[in-house]
């Protein structure tokens, strides 16, 4: 079921702990929250407050190992992941034999789309990201910012619902990185997908409609709780902190 004003994703009471016994990690524990169709949100925190893990359970890509995530408002594959999150990493991993259009249409075509409807569809995502010259280029050809920008199109080509990032500038110049975080919410927004991106940097926080804070595996605040958010009186307190975090929709 897509479309609906459901959470892109929800989760309640989420943990996860790394190995077991005294040398256990605890990377995320106890948290709750909900991520609304087109909000735009910065997740923050010192280096190991548990940002990656959070988004990589938020992406279905790691398991959890207490609470619950869903994703209400997005599709699921057979093995329960969500079909409509899409994630950029720090790296952009294009394959260097193919060019730009054949790397932004091969997650389309490894889904089952005919390569002619995969390139169509590839061609758009460049387009939306003012990327269609560089159709034909080859990776070694392109700037790390332009490699980036590429990653965010093959991500953008599967039009997910919500958009992952986790330091998306982490290997690019600040000048470069606020120039391809500017590109992201571009995109994102034309696009109607949320976003949520890790990051130290404040700037590039800033650039974001809502920032959550973590520290030690938490959320330091409480951010969109969607939990009975229409029949109680902290309903009132969510859809609050929906718009101070910048829901579009
Ligand atoms: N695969 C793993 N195995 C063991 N520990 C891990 C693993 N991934 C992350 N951790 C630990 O979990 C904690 C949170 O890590 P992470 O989510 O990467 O934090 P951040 O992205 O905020 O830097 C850290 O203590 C890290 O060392
Ligand atoms: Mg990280």
């Amino acid at each position: 079921m897509t479309g609906t004003g459901e959470p892109v994703v929800r989760c309640t009471d989420l943990a996860r702990t790394y190995g077991s016994g005294p040398g256990s990690v605890v990377a995320v524990a106890g948290v709750s929250c909900a991520v609304l169709p087109g909000q735009s949100t910065a997740l923050v925190g010192p280096s190991g407050c548990g940002k990656s893990t959070l988004l990589h359970l938020f992406a279905g890509l790691e398991t959890a190992t207490g609470g619950s995530v869903d994703w209400p408002g997005t599709g699921h594959s057979p093995w329960g992941r969500p079909t409509e999150v899409g994630v950029v990493f720090q790296s952009p991993s294009l394959l260097p034999h193919l060019d730009v259009l054949e790397n932004v249409a091969l997650p389309l075509v490894l889904d089952g789309w005919s390569a002619a409807d995969a390139r169509a569809r590839a061609g758009a995502s460049l387009d939306l990201l003012d990327l269609g010259r560089l159709s034909r280029a080859l990776p070694d050809a392109l700037s790390g910012g332009q490699a980036q920008r590429i990653a965010i199109a093959r991500v953008l080509a599967a039009r997910p619902r919500l958009v992952l990032a986790d330091e998306p500038t982490g290997q690019l110049d600040g000048t470069t990185g606020a120039h391809v975080i500017e590109v992201l919410l571009r995109a994102v927004d034309r696009a109607g997908a949320a976003v949520m991106v890790t990051t130290h940097d404040p700037r590039v926080a800033a650039r974001f409609g809502g920032v959550w804070r973590m520290s030690e595996g938490r959320l330091l605040d409480s951010p969109d709780r969607a939990t009975d958010r229409d029949t109680d009186p902290a309903g009132a307190l969510a859809a609050s902190n929906a718009s101070a975090t910048g829901a579009r929709a």
